[in-house]
């Protein structure tokens, strides 16, 4: 019969991608729980307009990339592609802003989206991703900031750019936007690509972060959104600035980083690798003052980022799995029951190990044990049932011995 594949982009995650996984998530506990946060996981599907009114109708994520269907009743739902909307709508259906003043946040789990899959980039892709809703001012901003590149350093990840901008506000942006669009429409337009064609009148800003070398080199004179800032927003960005020059955290102004989701206002970061090809952004974020608001909460601030986990996982190797302790076989039938009681026995002593649960001679059960790496192989056969004994054999060492029934846990645990 013919064989059924996974979907396109989306992975299966074997033993040493799953405790590189675990090991990041674990990571990401211990450092953001030291910052106040606690966990919060939210739906894989959400309502397709959460997405719409936050992440934007204008963005690619929204036009081209989500997995939108109807359900029965024919509402239209989405698979997440990003983890912020979510947490957003749990703090307003639950009115969280009503119990606490300020609200941290931390997530991680799989998204979607249906872009081309490379390396780095996935259909279903994973993140850890914080938020933090509450503070307007920028140290909140210098202090998520701050954390992530903790966070980075923590697991090991060196050689990264950290590359700032500010976007501005409803107070500023939208002069620069209009001045930003006519000056573009000064251009020679036909040399744009055809996605920057569209955004030039959809959301011009985007055009200055397009990936394409011919429009980077024809918009690179364009009027740039920190010398149009207002002065509220370039005082917000020139603390940002300071707080990460006073812990010498390094970063690099990009004027041209837009982001590609519609929420964000004012400080704006991403963290880029060069070590991992052309899909380098290993974590991006910022703030988004008027989110919360937009799907009907209360006019709170808010600011955070989100890691992909593909890509830290490519700038790291995967934690050695840990030995098995023993493996355990019966050598005939009226053994198996013996066997099986001793291998429990040996796990709630904290033991690890597997039981071959088919009766074999002994040369096969050495092989099989041989095969589990194991560092013990426990045999049992008439013997060693009648005498309440286990034979046991020391695989590094090849040493043997019969070991009483009572003995064998503590036996184990002193030849590790
Ligand atoms: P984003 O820049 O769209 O931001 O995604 C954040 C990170 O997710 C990227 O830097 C990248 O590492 C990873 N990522 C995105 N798409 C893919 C993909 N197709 N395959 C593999 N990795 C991917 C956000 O999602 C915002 N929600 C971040 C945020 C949180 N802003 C404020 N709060």
């Amino acid at each position: 019969m013919a064989k059924i594949q996974a979907i396109k982009g989306f992975a299966d995650l074997f033993a040493d991608e799953s405790r590189l996984f675990a090991f990041l998530e674990q990571s990401a506990r211990t450092v953001f729980f030291r910052y106040g946060f606690t966990e919060l996981r939210t739906p894989l599907m959400e309502y397709t307009d959460l997405f719409c009114r936050s992440i934007g109708t204008e963005t690619d994520v929204v036009q081209k990339e989500m997995y939108t269907f109807a359900d029965s009743k024919g509402r239209s739902m989405s698979l997440r592609p990003e983890a912020t909307a979510g947490v957003m709508r749990a703090y307003v259906e639950n009115n969280v802003g009503a119990k606490e003043g300020v609200s941290k946040f931390f997530t991680t789990g799989p998204m979607f989206r249906h872009e081309r899959p490379q390396k780095g980039r996935m259909r279903q892709f994973h993140q850890i991703n914080c938020e933090c809703i509450g503070p307007k001012e920028p140290e909140a901003d210098a202090e998520m900031i701050s954390m992530l590149m903790y966070f980075l350093a923590y697991i090991g990840i060196r050689n990264i750019t950290l590359q700032l901008n500010s976007l501005g506000c409803p107070n500023c942006r939208p002069a620069y936007r209009d001045l930003l669009k006519s000056w573009l429409k000064s251009l020679d337009t036909d040399i744009l690509c055809e996605d920057c064609k569209r955004r030039m009148e959809t959301n011009p800003l985007r055009v200055l972060d397009c990936k394409n070398p011919q429009c980077q080199e024809t918009t690179k004179n364009a009027p740039l959104m920190l010398d149009h800032a207002c002065e509220e927003c370039a005082k917000h960005f020139q603390v940002v600035k300071n707080c990460l020059d006073t812990q010498n955290i390094a970063y690099e102004i990009n004027h041209r980083l837009v982001r590609g989701l519609d929420y964000y206002t004012r400080t704006a970061f991403e963290v880029v690798s060069n070590n991992i090809g052309a899909q380098g952004s290993i974590a991006g974020g910022g703030r988004y003052d008027g989110l919360v608001e937009s799907i009907g909460g209360p006019s709170v601030a808010g600011i955070g980022f989100a890691c992909g986990m593909e890509r830290l996982a490519l700038l790291l190797e995967a934690p050695q799995g840990e030995k098995l302790d023993f493996y355990i076989a019966a050598l005939d039938d009226t053994c198996r029951e013996y066997a099986f009681k001793a291998a429990q026995e040996f796990r709630r002593a904290e033991l690890r190990g597997v039981m071959g649960f088919e009766s074999r001679s002994i040369k096969s059960a050495m092989r099989q044990a041989d095969k589990s790496e194991a560092r013990f192989a426990v045999l049992i056969g008439s013997s060693e049932l009648e005498q309440n004994n286990l034979m046991i054999k020391n695989m590094e060492n090849g040493s043997q011995e019969a070991v009483p029934f009572e003995n064998a846990v503590s036996y184990i645990k002193e030849g590790k």
